[in-house]
């Protein structure tokens, strides 16, 4: 038999990160949600791809936790999407109703799991669902600078007609309008992206990265991105399950690393067996360092809501 990843949620981002994982060939899956039928009707629809595409991974789906015992890595993407005009912030209270009851039982069937939280605000679902599972910090790990970091290389690549595989980048913080991205580690083939891009332009980079998800909100309509928060969860997954040591900007709860402590932020962790194996300091520049202190003020205001 093979491991069992679960996924709590199976609306856009929970689906397609089943699709990711499915498509990977390396686990079965577990799709819950709360929706009767949801769950189980796309685990079906996936298995029924499996042929075509030439995968052997199980996909079943339910409305019962019971399907997720055992899992090695649980996602949780339950909640609500943000909407155009509403601030990740506004999504706080609504969502920490059902994240904290979800990863109360996540727990309870997988006490040896792995938890990759999704849920918007992450920073804030993140801290909570610590709280609630008592799990190290090192095994519930938010994710958001995966993403946030894929929008800034894309739009580097594409300002500099470069593959994206030539650009290197970090974006830390919160996954929210403070977010950092870092000027100093970003280059293409080595060549930091400042003596390439004219200053000017950069910031305005930088500044389409920090309005990423807001962009994608604003151009759907209803609901908000999924195939790149889907690709960035299967790319966590894997490191996990295969004990990569890959090096991602995840987000973890802060314990002095970056001179912070009891805050999410998304930093530089490397990934592999059991979660975050080590949290990397890069050298940040004096004004990286002052963003990224005003990106944890504004998380730890946000968190405060759960009291
Ligand atoms: P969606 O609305 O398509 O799916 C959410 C699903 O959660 C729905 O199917 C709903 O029925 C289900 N759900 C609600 N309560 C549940 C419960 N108690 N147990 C099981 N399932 C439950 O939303 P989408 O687009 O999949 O986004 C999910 C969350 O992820 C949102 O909070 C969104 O803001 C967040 N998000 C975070 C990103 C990040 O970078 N961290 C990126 C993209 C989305
Ligand atoms: C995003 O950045 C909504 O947080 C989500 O797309």
């Amino acid at each position: 038999m093979r491991q069992k990843v679960s996924v709590i949620g199976a609306g856009n981002v929970g689906a397609t990160t089943a699709q990711r994982l499915a498509e990977m060939d390396l686990v079965d899956i577990a799709l819950v949600d709360v929706v009767e039928g949801l769950a189980e009707g796309k685990a079906l629809d996936l298995r029924e791809a499996a042929p075509v595409v030439g995968y052997d991974s199980s996909v079943v789906g339910s409305t019962d936790m019971a399907i997720t015992e055992g899992s090695r890595v649980v996602v949780v993407t339950s909640g609500l999407a943000r909407k155009p005009g509403m601030s990740r912030d506004d999504l706080i209270s609504a969502n920490a109703k059902i994240v904290g009851p979800v990863v109360e039982e996540v727990v309870r069937h997988s006490p040896d799991a792995v938890l990759v939280m999704v849920t918007n605000p992450l920073d804030v679902m993140t801290e909570l669902a610590i709280r609630v599972s008592g799990l190290d910090r090192r095994r519930v790990i938010g994710m958001a600078g995966v993403l946030d970091t894929a929008r800034f290389r894309s739009f580097l690549a594409s300002e500099l007609a470069v593959s994206v595989r030539s650009v290197e980048a970090y974006v830390l913080g919160g996954h929210g309008d403070t977010m950092v991205p870092l000027r100093g580690v970003t280059s293409v083939a080595g060549v930091p992206v400042g003596r390439l891009i004219p200053e000017g332009r950069l910031e305005e980079i930088v500044q389409r990265t920090r309005d990423g998800g807001a962009e994608v909100v604003k151009l759907l309509k209803t609901g908000s991105a999924y195939y790149a928060p889907a690709a960035a969860v299967a790319q966590m997954v894997d490191a996990i399950l295969r004990d990569r040591g890959l090096v991602l900007p995840c987000a973890i709860r802060l314990d002095g690393e970056y001179g912070l402590s009891g805050v999410v932020m998304g930093v530089p962790v490397k990934l592999g067996a059991g979660g975050v194996q080590e949290v990397l300091e890069v050298e940040l520049t004096q004004s990286e360092r002052a963003e990224l202190e005003r990106s944890a003020a504004a998380v730890r205001e946000v968190t405060a809501v759960l009291g």
